[in-house]
Order: C-alpha cells, then structure tokens, then sequence
C-alpha cells in the first residue's frame, strides 16, 4: 500500500507536462575565492572509496548507488562531516571526452563543467554548510581538471540554494526556461558558451 501510495506522485511528476525556470550561474578559474568563516565542528574531504558509503548517514541506498556510480565514472564529490557523521554531499562532473549533458541540458566539455547533486542534512540546515561544499568542489575541481569554469543550475524558487551559489562565489549568467516530460529536458533558452576574455 505504501509503495502504491508513492509510486502514483512519481507517475503523474513523469506524465504531468512541467515547465520549470533554472537560474544558471558560473564561476571562473581566476575568480577571487570567496571568504568564507570556518564552521565550528564541521569538516570537509574529498569522496573517496573508502568513505563513499558513509553519506548512508542521512541518505537512501538509491543515493549511496549513485556517489558509487560517480566516483567509478570518475565525477568529484566533497562531503561535509560533523565528527564521523556525513551531514552534506555535492558533487560535480568531469569532462570524460564524450561532451556529455547533466539532466540532460547542463554542458559537460573540455573549458566548461556543471555540478550535479548536493543535499544537506535538514537537522544540519542553515549552518552554511552548502556554500562551503561548493566552495571546496570549486577548489577541487579547479586543482583536478584543466576547465575555465563551472556552471550551477538552481530552481527559481530555491532562495537558499540561490543564495550559497551566490556565496561561494558563483554569479547568474542566465535564467533558462525548461519543459519537463517522460524524462524527456527540452530547454527553451541558450546557456552562454564560455568565453575567456570576458571578465
Ligand atoms: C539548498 C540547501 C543545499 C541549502 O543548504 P544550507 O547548508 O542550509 O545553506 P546555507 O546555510 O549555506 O545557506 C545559504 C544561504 O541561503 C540563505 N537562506 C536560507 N533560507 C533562505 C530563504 N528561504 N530565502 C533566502 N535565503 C535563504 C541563508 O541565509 C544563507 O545566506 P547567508 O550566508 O547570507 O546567511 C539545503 O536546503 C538542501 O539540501 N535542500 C534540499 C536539496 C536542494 O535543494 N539541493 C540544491 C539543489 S541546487
């Protein structure tokens, strides 16, 4: 019954058309990085095999399935510890030579790389943990791969996730509108190509 009663919202999210607004914003490689004050107790480290499975904490195995995916395809996660606990993930793709696409519409290529998947524990919100996870997967990325700059794509209506980005250093380039369908992303607007000589 209870499988039944969430398996008919995943339904009707798929086959219900939805247009969605993302804000896009960008950081560059020679950005200045942000200041952000250290978090009392809370400390951050690259994902790795040996503490992949550790984000269980406060995740479903669903979710623990996909950091392993990631790190076997080579993608960068940073994830937030309070003591032994994972309390927040973020993760970002790195180019692979096939010029692949996040949710189907954010670029992955040789200058320009896109973020993909961060939560924070809901008991450990409004600490700021968010905008140092992305500011240590900038720093990260940046040091392990040769891209010009990183792309964030946010919900509108997501203030705080807005807000971390805007934190961490990243600026808007761009709203796009997006029509939602089966699984199926068709982007109603263009994310502006990388271009170098513009600060
Ligand atoms: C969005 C999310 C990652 C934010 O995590 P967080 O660690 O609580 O965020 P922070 O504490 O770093 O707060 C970010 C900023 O948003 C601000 N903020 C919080 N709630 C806000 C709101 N409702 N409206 C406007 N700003 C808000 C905070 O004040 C902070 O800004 P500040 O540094 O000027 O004080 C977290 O709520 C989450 O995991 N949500 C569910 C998944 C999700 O949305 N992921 C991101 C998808 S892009």
């Amino acid at each position: 019954m209870k499988s039944l009663a969430s398996f008919i919202p995943r339904l009707l999210r798929k086959i219900i058309p939805r247009l969605q607004r993302k804000v896009i914003l960008e950081v560059r490689r020679h950005d200045p990085p942000p200041l952000l004050k250290p978090i009392d107790g809370i400390h951050f480290e690259q994902v790795t095999a040996e503490n992949v499975a550790l984000v269980s904490h406060f995740r479903c195995q669903k979710v623990v399935a996909n950091c392993r995916r990631y790190l076997a395809q080579g993608d960068l996660g940073i994830y937030a510890f309070c003591g032994d606990r994972v309390v927040g993930h973020g993760w970002v793709a790195i180019p692979n030579g096939l010029g692949r696409k996040i949710w189907g519409y954010m670029p992955v290529t040789r200058d320009t790389t896109s973020f993909m998947f961060f939560h924070i524990d809901p008991k450990f919100r409004g600490r700021k943990i968010f905008q140092h996870v992305l500011a240590e997967l900038v720093k990260l990325t940046f040091s392990k791969s040769n891209v010009g700059r990183i792309l964030s794509d946010v919900n509108v209506y997501n203030a705080p996730s807005i807000a971390g980005c805007e934190r961490a250093g990243f600026r808007r380039i761009c709203i796009v509108p997006l029509f939602l369908w089966c699984g199926i992303t068709i982007t109603l607007g263009r994310i502006p190509k990388s271009n170098p000589n513009s600060a």
